[in-house]
């Protein structure tokens, strides 16, 4: 049985499945767990629950927001980066800090991320990163058509390294600020997982999730991305 976090009956993340094929330590594993949990309880001190939904007023104002993102971030024009629709909001909003930080979206040798650097002009609040962030979540999530071709049965066994971080159906974990995998078109994964393992992303000195994620690719090849992502794919939820 999986064990879950609760502050006032809500679920706030699950804690790491068994250490059962890991990469990473127990011992790493259990200091993530610290500073996530310091994080959250951090924003809910300072009354920032993780998920308090959008009031008629402020969905009128994010969505007149995201009006700007869509250029990029939809299949209404030509479609330049991933959609996004249903993403947590803890993770946008963590994300859009470290786009605005320039801890993501600087990096000359990644150019799909520069184009996102460039909108940062557009969240440079943490009101309107908030609220960007919460309208994401409030999308429903669009099932996409794979086109990443790979083993899935391989893939499945690479996964369990995965686990403790992203869950074993890619749910994600907000105390380990790890997203979930359910969500994002494949193409977009595989090309996450290639800047991660290349250090197109997660190399900024201060970005600690994405070097800890760069790190646990260490021993991967390219070969196994695609067989990981071809797994990744039947946790769409449809
Ligand atoms: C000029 C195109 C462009 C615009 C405009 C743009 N984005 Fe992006 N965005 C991208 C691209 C491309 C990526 C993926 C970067 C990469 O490949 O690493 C991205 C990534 C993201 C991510 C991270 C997704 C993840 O899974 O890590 C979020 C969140 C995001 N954008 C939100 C927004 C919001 C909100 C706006 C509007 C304020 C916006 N974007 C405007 C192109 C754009
Ligand atoms: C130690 C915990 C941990 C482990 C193990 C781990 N990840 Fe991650 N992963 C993270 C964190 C934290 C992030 C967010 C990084 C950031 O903020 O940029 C992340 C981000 C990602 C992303 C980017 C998603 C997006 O929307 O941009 C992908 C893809 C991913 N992980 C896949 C994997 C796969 C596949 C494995 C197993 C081979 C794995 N991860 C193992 C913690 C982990």
């Amino acid at each position: 049985m999986e064990s879950v976090l609760r502050i006032n009956g809500n679920v706030i993340g699950k804690k790491p499945h068994s250490a059962v094929g890991m990469t990473i330590s127990k011992l790493d594993s259990y200091r993530l767990v610290t500073i996530g949990c310091s994080i959250g309880l951090l924003l809910l001190a300072s009354g920032c629950s993780s998920s308090q939904r959008l009031s008629p007023e402020e969905l009128i104002e994010a969505k007149a927001l995201y009006e700007s993102c869509l250029v990029c971030h939809s299949v209404q024009e030509m479609q330049r980066g991933p959609i996004i629709d249903g993403l947590p909001a803890w993770y946008s909003r963590m994300q859009l800090d470290k786009f605005r930080d320039g801890l993501r979206g600087q990096n000359a040798l990644n150019k799909s991320e520069q184009l996102m650097g460039s909108a940062r002009d557009r969240f440079s609040d943490d009101r309107t990163i908030a609220l960007l962030a919460q309208y994401i979540e409030e999308l429903s999530v669009q099932p996409y058509q794979p086109v990443v071709r790979g083993d899935a049965e391989k893939g499945a066994q690479l996964y369990t390294s995965c686990i403790p971080c992203h869950g074993d159906r890619g749910q994600g974990n907000e105390v380990l600020k790890s997203p979930p995998l359910n969500i994002q078109e494949d193409w977009y994964l595989i090309d996450q997982l290639r800047k991660f393992a290349s250090g197109k992303r997660g190399y900024h000195i201060k970005d600690i999730e994405g070097i800890q994620m760069a790190y646990t690719l260490t021993n991967f090849e390219e070969n196994d991305f695609k067989d990981l992502v071809a797994y990744i794919q039947g946790f769409q939820e449809r």
